[in-house]
């Protein structure tokens, strides 16, 4: 694994563009089994865990390309309905081929997702919702294999509202006989794009943005050319950098009602997210931060997967700030990393507090998962000196070049192989 390197950086000055969503355009990627004709992709990000999930594509027969961000998918040749546990068990998000493998062959074989460093990742609701439309499943030894003859449309109330189980269930209905009416569906800005991409396909889809997703079964989905709205993720991140480095940053590519929970807990903190030109964004920090509290929540509440980039800038606030992370039991191991650092924080059960305003100081910590790799980024343009992060290549999973972009700010970073496996490779 490699380590990135980062010295303190001065105020970030330029632009920084916004990849497409990488949440966005995994489950595109699964859709695209639910018919024989050519689907584009366009603003694809490159990231690992897309490739893993073309990968994947690509042993079940999917004739795939990605180039210059443009993916070119091609089911007509797709004769296997088991996925590669090598490849699922790097990608929970491969768990979404089981729907359109389900409509497909009647039958998928695919193994359980392992838990992660965030939390157990259970598919019980996946599982629920697709054996109320007639499937059946036997679990053997850490695969699901699924079979049924006709999925048939049903009324499904998701005891929570899971992004994945949402997806799944939406993507097997759309060629289930009858309607089907998910009740208590995610929210996320990916369900809509999710929903619109198979409408083009063809889809019956109404009530698209809220809960209550109806889809009317069709006998067949027809290809399609689709763009991929851009990561709030990713420019929810940006915007906390230029935040915390403070200077001139226009972040473009962004779509900020996909970012309103983020924008408004900024706007309390005294931070004043300003819209410059369409899906362009400049960031407005006051001399005194204030504190925040937070919640995560399901969309339309504050997004996990912020919560690590938030903590960051939590630290240079002035008084103390909390965060309740609701959604994943174990997404506080980048807060060992911020004490580190140098942050006055601390974790109570599900509750990160924070006391800031901390001057951090560089040193070398370790990064566990994606989003708080990010963190760990985040909080190094804030330190004194120079920040050491291991196992960094997690943030090349959802971050499409990161380092290039943030060193086009003015920021200092690169990466270096890991110093052990530089000795035992030369010796
Ligand atoms: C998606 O994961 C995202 N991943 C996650 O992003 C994101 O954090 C999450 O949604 C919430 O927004 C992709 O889209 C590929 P969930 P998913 O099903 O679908 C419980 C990132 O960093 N649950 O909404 O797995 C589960 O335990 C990643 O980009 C069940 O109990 O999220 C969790 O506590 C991390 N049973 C909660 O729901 C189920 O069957 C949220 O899970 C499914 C989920």
């Amino acid at each position: 694994m490699e380590t990135l390197i980062i010295e303190g950086a001065p105020a970030l000055q330029g632009r920084i563009r916004v990849s497409g969503s990488k949440n966005g355009s995994l489950p595109l990627i699964a859709a695209s089994l639910l018919t024989d004709e050519q689907v584009i992709i366009e603003d694809v990000p490159g990231l690992i865990d897309i490739e893993i999930m073309c990968e994947i594509g690509f042993a079940l027969g999917m004739q795939v390309s990605l180039q210059n961000n443009t993916l070119h998918l091609y089911s007509s040749s797709v004769n296997r309905f088991t996925t590669p546990s090598s490849l699922t068990n790097q990608l929970r998000a491969s768990f979404l081929m089981l729907g359109p493998l389900l409509v497909r062959f009647g039958k998928a074989r695919i193994s359980l997702p392992g838990g992660c460093s965030i939390g157990s990742r259970p598919t019980d609701l996946h599982l629920k919702g697709l054996a109320a439309m007639g499937a059946e499943f036997e679990l053997e030894n850490g695969f699901v294999n699924a079979r049924a003859d006709r999925l048939k449309g049903s009324q499904i109330f998701l005891d929570y509202p899971s992004v994945g189980a949402t997806e799944n269930i939406l993507m097997a209905a759309t060629l289930a006989e009858g309607e089907t009416v998910i009740e208590n569906a995610a929210r996320e800005p990916e369900i809509a794009g999710l929903c619109h991409f198979l409408s083009s396909m063809g889809a019956e889809i109404s009530g698209i943005g809220s809960s209550s997703l109806k889809i009317r079964g069709v006998d067949s989905l027809r290809g399609t050319g689709y763009r991929v709205m851009p990561d709030h993720i990713e420019a929810g991140t940006y915007i906390i950098a230029a935040a915390i480095a403070g200077g001139e940053v226009i972040v473009e590519n962004v779509n900020l009602e996909h970012l309103i929970p983020l924008t408004s807990k900024l706007n309390e903190m005294g931070i004043l997210v300003k819209k410059l030109n369409p899906g362009e964004v400049t960031v407005e920090v006051p001399e005194v931060i204030k504190p925040v509290n937070v919640r995560t929540m399901p969309c339309p509440g504050f997004p996990s997967d912020l919560q690590p980039p938030l903590t960051s800038l939590m630290t240079q606030a002035h008084g103390l700030g909390t965060l309740r992370e609701t959604v994943f039991e174990n997404r506080f191991r980048h807060i060992e990393s911020l004490i580190k650092m140098g942050a006055d924080a601390f974790v109570d059960g599900t509750t990160i507090s924070i006391r800031g305003k901390n001057n951090l100081v560089g040193t070398r910590v370790r990064a566990y998962d994606l989003r708080g790799a990010a963190s760990l980024v985040l909080a190094a343009l804030a330190a004194k000196g120079i920040t050491e992060i291991q196992d960094i290549n997690h943030l090349d999973r959802g971050y499409e070049n990161l380092d290039l972009k943030l060193n086009n700010l003015g920021c200092s970073l690169y990466r270096e192989e890991n110093r052990a496996e530089k000795l035992a490779r030369i010796s």
